[in-house]
């Protein structure tokens, strides 16, 4: 493609491996309250959606009052706040600071748009905040992906078109809400998991800049 002027990235499952955290997390919340839920299930259903309504599609059917829905998110974030506390920098994706390096010395911006309020957390552990222009997280915004708002407000941020950006994802929400946006989408994972991706490529780390802009 033409070099874009913004390139943004989702956070976890593609510059690090917190999408492992999130299921550990809901799963142990799961086990908790013995609804049976796999490895499988958290892949289709909750990879880049929200903190309720991931809890809304764990616990289904089953009658919980507003008030034990807080307390369960509360308690999920406590145990994914339990996994992300021994994070450093050597839990980026391989070659992932190269990448962002490159990507800024061609004069091009760099964003996250992430749907979890622990991103900043998670970023100072992995020493990245400084290779960002703009980070648009959980807080940001209201509608979360599907929905292009964050990708939108990640755009806004660095101050680049819609049209100028790529983005970047591993979840086939997180690539929807990209196009939502009238961005160029890449997914990061199975090519089955995304039907309306620009390209797909298995796995981000050791990736140049060129091979980006060259996926199909
Ligand atoms: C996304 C993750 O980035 O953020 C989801 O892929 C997670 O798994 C969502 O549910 C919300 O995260 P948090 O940290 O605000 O609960
Ligand atoms: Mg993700």
């Amino acid at each position: 493609m033409q070099q874009p002027q913004a390139i943004i990235f989702d956070l976890d499952g593609v510059l690090t491996d917190t999408s492992e955290y999130h299921y550990r997390a809901w799963k142990h919340l799961a086990d908790d309250e013995k609804i049976p839920f796999t490895r499988e299930e958290n892949d289709a259903h909750l990879r880049d959606v929200g903190r309720r309504e991931s809890l809304e599609y764990l616990i289904r059917d089953r009658q919980y009052s507003e008030q034990q829905m807080q307390e369960m998110m509360g308690r999920k974030n406590r145990y994914y706040q339990q996994c992300i506390r021994s994070m450093t920098s050597a839990d980026v994706a391989p070659g992932g600071r190269d990448l962002l390096q490159e990507i800024r010395q061609r004069g091009i911006k760099t964003a996250i748009a992430s749907s979890s309020k622990n991103s900043l957390t998670v970023l100072e552990h992995l020493g990245l905040i400084p290779l960002f222009d703009g980070i648009a997280d959980g807080w940001c915004v209201v509608n979360g992906k599907p929905a292009p708002d964050i990708f939108v407000y990640a755009a806004g941020m660095v101050g680049v078109h819609t049209p100028d950006c790529l983005g970047i994802e591993d979840a086939a929400a997180g690539v929807e809400a990209i196009k939502a946006a009238g961005m160029r989408a890449i997914g990061i994972g199975p090519r089955e998991r995304f039907h309306g991706a620009d390209a797909v490529l298995p796995e981000l780390s050791n990736l140049r800049l060129a091979q980006l802009l060259d996926a199909r």
